[in-house]
């Protein structure tokens, strides 16, 4: 669908967006969503270049947010640069900036949680705890603000993506999500906010993580079992690499229960810590059934 609002209106208030977004469906218009905490990549903004294909707005939202990182995590050390995420948002075509503070989005601390279900003690949520919870309740805020047609979100961040389409489903949530694949640098790193955090020897490491997928995936086709594929992940990580490895899981996706023979889908995951920084990979492989 081509996009037929062109110009980008920058909003830091859920009222001037909400003001902006009645008018554009007073129109007739229908909007996708990029929610995001910023330090744009090509990978959100091929999660745009297919909200434009299928929407005439396309509302891009920019928020770090505290509610999903725990005690000691990179909250802080997150990256940020607005000015220049304001500059690729323009160039990439979106149409409403949504760029809140945090008081705007938590006007006070506490509040409700959301749990989420079995899913969520896999993987990242088994190593930080809380996390989807802080994730699930930024989404619903998002979702209920935007009130968008489809939402965009990367396959990077699998678990999140199984959890947020379980949520959608369980909740009846209007939205519709458009799972877009990961982006990645020509040696094979998966695009990330926080690579910038990696040195430049662990830079040239990084793409170990792939190379090691790969490899899973071709043990998977063989028919390895699952103890012997996660083991000869990490082992393929830590001996290439000076990352230690925080999980390799290979689990039925977007169940993320145990593989088996009736798995149609495959998820092997991993989670690589580096002196700065952690960084999450996964390879999905179709099964036969
Ligand atoms: O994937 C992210 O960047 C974040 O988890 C999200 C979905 C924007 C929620 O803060």
């Amino acid at each position: 669908m081509a996009n037929e609002v062109t110009a980008l209106s920058i909003v830091h208030t859920i009222q001037d967006l909400q003001q902006l977004l009645t008018e554009r469906r007073q129109q007739g218009l229908s909007v996708g969503f990029v929610p995001t905490m910023g330090f744009l990549h090509e990978g959100h903004l091929s999660l745009v270049e297919q909200a434009r294909q299928q929407n005439d707005v396309v509302v891009m939202s920019i928020f770090v947010n505290p509610a999903q990182f725990g005690p000691g995590e990179d909250f802080e050390a997150y990256p940020r640069d607005i000015e220049r995420d304001a500059r690729l948002a323009t160039e990439a075509g979106v149409t409403i900036l949504f760029m809140p503070t945090r008081e705007e989005m938590y006007p006070q601390e506490g509040g409700i949680r959301i749990l989420p279900g079995p899913q969520a003690a896999e993987l990242c949520g088994a190593s930080r705890p809380g996390h989807f919870d802080g994730v699930l309740k930024v989404v619903l805020k998002l979702f209920n603000i935007v009130d968008p047609d489809r939402s965009y979100f990367g396959l990077k961040d699998a678990q999140q993506l199984a959890i947020i389409e379980t949520f959608i489903r369980d909740f009846n949530l209007r939205t519709k999500i458009v799972r877009v694949p990961t982006v990645r640098e020509q040696d094979g790193l998966a695009k990330s906010s926080r690579n910038v955090h990696l040195t430049e020897a662990e830079r040239k490491e990084a793409p170990v993580i792939q190379q090691a997928l790969q490899l899973g995936a071709g043990l998977v086709v063989e028919g390895l079992s699952v103890n012997d594929i996660e083991q000869q992940v990490a082992d393929a990580i830590v001996t290439n690499s000076s990352g230690s490895i925080d999980y390799v899981s290979l689990l039925a996706y977007p169940e993320l229960t145990q593989a088996d023979a009736t798995s149609k889908e495959v998820i092997l995951a991993c989670a690589v810590k580096f002196s700065k920084t952690r960084l999450i990979d996964n390879i999905i492989i179709p099964l036969k059934g």
